[in-house]
């Protein structure tokens, strides 16, 4: 047997054992591990950039075709900048030239894709690749990805406290209204419900700035293998560990197919 067919076969087994009520409608992606991939093989960091992008390809696929309907995936941090600049420089043109060459497949697929973060730092011909793409597929409701780009968790909190606190200074709301459901609203996230399942690979066990009012309650998957070398079985293998999981969201039941707080944010 080749090797295309025996991964075949392992996906087809792993499907099996997916109970296809319970497939996490969002799940959310730290793809870690590119560099350390690239070093382990005596290659330049961006080697394992350039790998992840081919990955990020087939888990989106993967993910669309089990029934997923939003992935959103961590592809640059606030603190990434604090990385050589040549690596930096590296990240943002891979994010342009990978626009350029997927756009068309990613609308053909019918989906939708953001960008989640502040974009204002990255280079004007980013900028205008990013509003194209996200115009061009703004009607597509199959599916959601949501690119983190310069995102970080706790800059999103304080622009959302900002904003609120010039509402209520000018007299639009009052602080005893501010509630959760007016936080969710402002969100860079507001209108797609909370990932229910967060996976990050590489096995590092942190979050990393990375959705931190989001994920409040959702599962985390940590997965030893380099993003580099993560693909459908291994996707397959964290949606099949989170279907065993009890969620019970602090009561006492396990209440799988609940939202955190069942606002009206998540579907
Ligand atoms: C994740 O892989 C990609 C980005 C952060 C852009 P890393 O580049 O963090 O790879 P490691 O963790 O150093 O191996
Ligand atoms: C998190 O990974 C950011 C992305 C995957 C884009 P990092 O590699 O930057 O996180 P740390 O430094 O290990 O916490
Ligand atoms: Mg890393």
């Amino acid at each position: 047997m080749n090797l295309e067919k025996i991964i075949d076969k392992k996906n087809t087994d792993l499907s099996k054992k997916i109970d296809k009520q319970k497939v996490p409608e969002h799940v959310a992606i730290i793809m870690d591990g590119n560099g350390r991939w690239a070093t382990k093989k005596g290659l330049a960091r961006s080697f394992g950039h350039n790998k992840g992008v081919n990955v990020l390809k087939e888990i989106l696929k993967a993910s669309k075709n089990l029934g997923c309907k939003v992935l959103t995936v961590y592809a640059f941090s606030t603190e990434n900048w604090t990385r050589p600049t040549k690596e930096v420089d590296f990240l943002i043109n891979l994010f342009s030239e990978v626009l350029e060459k997927q756009i068309d497949e990613i609308h053909q697929e019918s989906i939708r894709i953001k960008f989640i973060g502040d974009l204002t730092p990255f280079p004007a011909t980013l900028k205008k690749l990013i509003q194209n793409a996200e115009s061009l597929t703004k009607n597509n409701n199959t599916f959601l990805l949501n690119v983190c780009a310069n995102y970080g968790g706790r800059q999103e909190i304080v622009k959302v406290a900002k904003e609120i606190a010039s509402k209520s200074l000018s007299g639009e709301i009052k602080p005893s209204e501010v509630n959760e459901e007016l936080f969710n609203s402002k969100l860079l996230t507001s209108g797609i419900k909370d990932p229910e399942l967060l996976i990050r690979t590489s096995g590092e066990k942190r979050i990393s700035n990375f959705l931190l009012w989001q994920l409040a309650y959702s599962e985390i998957y940590i997965s030893e293998v380099l993003w580099p070398d993560f693909n459908e079985v291994e996707f397959l293998k964290a949606i099949i560990d989170y279907q065993s999981r009890n969620r019970r969201f602090g009561g006492i039941e396990s209440l799988p197919n609940k939202s955190f707080k069942d606002s009206k944010y998540s579907s």
